[in-house]
């Protein structure tokens, strides 16, 4: 038997009213990825599903560069005017005319699983249903569209069209759809707009196919934290606990060592290896990568960081889009961005910025720096104080240090400007030549020192 082709929409036009935001809901972030990275991360991880579109239209300009830029093979498709999720449905039906089955599902319901996806295409597809649901029982019903099973039939009614006793049924649309496309497609031709809100229900696909005797499927999720939906901040923050303790315990199961879950953040697109360990209220975000046997202390920031094995970030340590290598040290009261690379065994220590730079091999620069667009050779010591003086007010120049070298505390290295290897600088200079290598350069005021001055004021009678 020839497998039956599957494609995937994303209903993701619609404003988010209650959400109050100038953004567009499916673009406000939950654990710092956008609530739209979720759905599509679940339909990704599902074997058989060929294709993905997502329906955008209110402000669609931010959600179609975030899909161009992290989901290039998702296809955007506009709905101009948002007429309601069976609006949406119709608009996508062209493009999902060509599989055998469609599943649809809205862009604010962020906790579903790819393994719950999958098994409910599974079903649909064994039992050769016209139509498969998720449906779940929720601590808090109000707001969903509440499923109504009678007689054999099945049908779907919002909060707003339901009546007292219907609104009692606790039994709620997940809205994640799975249909055969042929049945689908005339099933949206009959649908119209009459109910409380004037919108094209996708909901009542499930009824027009039900009435006419079609195979309609409920499935209940049995953890209905999954369909959790994404409507409002309380819960958006609801929705971002439910995924931030999912995320931990899937870290500590696999060998990461927490010492306190309530303040430890994590972002989904973190990787940790084992014997790790995270120190209280620690954050973790981005594509960070933590390798076994290092540490990240107290307060600290790592967003987009790889750090090497038996790193250790110590605390109230900020990491941005950098590297930390094997056996190096970091702060505490560091800040490290822009593509800096800190070496093996390296050390950044005390109130230290690095920007942009590369810092050698167990180079180490411990206190009070700044370290912008330099590269900082192996085994070189940077004296406390020390400052690349990178911009001239027009552009930023380069700083390069090369390997042994010993930067004087309080050196300014006025870029652009090469120290060589084995080098030195005395204390407190202003370097604005190159520096060859093994030299001493000295670049300060001689100091005077004068002779029987204080006796000489005391004569005066000047107050000391
Ligand atoms: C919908 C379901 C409800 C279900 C709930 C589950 C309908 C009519 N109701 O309600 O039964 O319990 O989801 O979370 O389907 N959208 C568009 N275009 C539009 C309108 C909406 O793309 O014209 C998108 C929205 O951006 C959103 C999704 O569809 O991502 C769902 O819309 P929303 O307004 O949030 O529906 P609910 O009221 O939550
Ligand atoms: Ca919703």
């Amino acid at each position: 038997m020839v497998k039956p082709t599957v494609g995937a929409v994303v209903l993701a036009a619609g404003k988010g009213t209650r959400m109050k935001s100038s953004r567009p809901k499916v673009m406000i972030p939950l654990l710092e990825e956008p609530i739209l990275y979720y759905p599509l991360k679940a339909l990704s991880g599902v074997p058989f599903l060929q294709d993905i579109a997502v329906i955008v239209g209110w402000k669609k300009e931010e959600v179609e560069s975030y899909l161009r830029v992290s989901w290039p093979q998702v296809v955007a498709i506009t709905q101009e005017q948002q007429f309601g999720t069976g609006h949406a449905a119709q608009i996508a039906s062209s493009w999902f005319s060509k599989y055998d089955h469609v599943v649809i599902m809205p862009g604010d319901v962020p906790l579903v699983e790819s393994e719950t996806l999958k098994s409910l295409i599974e079903e649909h597809v064994e039992k050769c249903s016209d139509g498969t649901f998720l449906a779940f029982c929720p601590s808090e019903v109000k707001g969903y569209g509440r499923v109504i099973v009678l007689d054999g039939k099945v049908r779907i009614v919002e909060e707003k069209d339901a009546t007292e006793e219907e609104k009692k049924v606790n039994l709620a649309n997940a809205g994640i759809y799975v249909f055969k496309t042929e049945s689908l497609i005339k099933a949206l031709g009959e649908i119209s707009n009459n109910n409380a809100q004037g919108e094209y229900y996708l909901t009542d696909v499930i009824e027009l196919l039900s009435m006419k005797g079609k195979a309609v499927r409920v499935k209940v999720l049995e953890d209905p934290s999954e369909a959790k939906g994404v409507n409002s901040p309380s819960q958006l923050i609801e929705a971002s606990e439910t995924m931030r303790v999912k995320i931990i315990r899937k870290h500590l199961e696999n060998g990461v060592r927490c010492d306190d879950f309530a303040s430890l953040w994590i972002g989904p697109q973190v990787i940790i290896e084992p014997d790790v360990r995270l120190a209280p209220s620690v954050q973790l975000w981005g594509k960070t990568f933590v390798s076994c046997g290092s540490e990240i202390g107290s307060y600290s920031v790592l967003r987009n960081v790889q750090v090497g094995p038996k790193a250790v970030v110590k605390e109230h340590v900020v990491l941005e889009n950098s590297s930390v290598g094997e056996g190096a040290t970091v702060g505490p009261f560091a800040y490290v961005r822009e593509s800096s690379v800190i070496e093996k065994q390296a050390f950044v220590g005390k109130f230290v910025e690095i920007k942009k730079s590369k810092i050698g091999r167990g180079s180490k620069v411990p206190h009070h720096s700044y370290v912008g667009d330099a590269e900082v050779g192996s085994n070189t010591n940077i004296g406390a104080g020390t400052i690349t003086c990178n911009y001239d007010g027009k552009k930023k120049n380069k700083t390069v240090i090369g390997d042994n070298c010993f930067i004087g505390s309080d050196t300014m290295l006025v870029a652009p400007v090469t120290i060589g290897d084995g080098a030195y600088t005395g204390a407190g200079s202003v370097i604005t030549k190159d520096v060859p290598p093994g030299n001493l350069a000295i670049g300060r005021a001689k100091q005077k020192n004068i002779e029987g001055w204080i006796k000489r004021r005391e004569k005066r009678g000047e107050e000391i």
